[in-house]
């Protein structure tokens, strides 16, 4: 079955036919850029030119960077505020004319890695995070997503933890990859003691970089890279939308 899939981030927005039995893209991915500000309404006309982009009719999945309850945003870290309590799939499907599921951008991630990536046939609990200008978590047990689980926000050290641990905090405070990861470890900690993962997979930009901070790690759980890369955000979104 083909779906497309489109990864909205925010600075670019990502898009491809996945044939979802495998886990393979049918064409290169088509990336438009974010527009400025990435407000409701703009996002949705960059999704009608996408479709018109693949020609597409048919099923359509999205990952966006919120928890997302029945097709509705409900936070809005690092977006647009007036994302919060916005139907983003009723939106998309009137702007596009196609059938849309929309789902949070970590658990997309979470959903390729456990079908065709790093997670594929691991049982027990497995924590996915990713770690880019926000810090998402996928909390699946047994294979089963338990959705929205925001984990990027939980307290640490009196702060949001994403604030300390992601890769804009590295960036922008200009860290050294061993002063990010004893913070990233703490984290890694954290969600050990609260959660004990059987395993933890690593997304996001800073998973092709393992070798700059791995040796500075100290959490006592397997931690793998994920292996769905660039294009789990788009397979996972694709795989969302299977059931519409
Ligand atoms: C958002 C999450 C998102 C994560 C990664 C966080 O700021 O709250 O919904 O999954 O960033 O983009």
């Amino acid at each position: 079955m083909e779906i497309l899939g489109i990864d909205i981030g925010g600075s670019g927005i990502k898009g491809a036919p996945v044939e979802i039995s495998t886990g393979t893209l049918l064409t290169e991915r088509h990336r438009i850029a974010t527009p400025e500000g990435a407000k409701p309404a703009d996002v949705a006309q960059v999704l009608k030119k996408m479709v018109k982009y693949f020609a597409w009719q048919g099923p359509i999945g999205c990952c966006f960077p919120a928890a997302i309850q029945q097709g509705v945003a409900r936070t809005a870290a690092n977006v647009d505020k007036s994302w919060i309590g916005t139907n983003a799939e009723k939106l998309f499907a009137e702007a596009t004319g196609c059938p849309v599921r929309v789902i949070n951008d970590a658990d997309a991630a979470g959903l390729a890695e456990m079908r065709f990536g790093a997670g594929k046939g691991i049982r027990g609990v497995v924590l996915i995070v990713t770690v880019g200008t926000g810090l998402g978590t996928a909390l699946f047990t047994d294979g089963i997503l338990v959705p929205n689980t925001e984990l990027g926000h939980i307290e640490m050290n009196g702060r949001d933890a994403e604030l300390q641990a992601s890769d804009a905090a590295r960036k922008r405070e200009d860290l050294s990859w061993e002063t990010w990861a004893r913070r990233f470890d703490q984290y890694l900690r954290t969600m050990k003691a609260l959660l004990w993962p059987d395993l933890i997979i690593l997304g996001g930009g800073v998973s092709k970089k393992l070798d700059k901070f791995i040796h500075y790690l100290t959490v006592d759980v397997p931690l793998v890279p994920a292996a769905t890369l660039n294009n789990a955000g788009i397979i996972g979104a694709a795989l969302a939308a299977e059931s519409l």
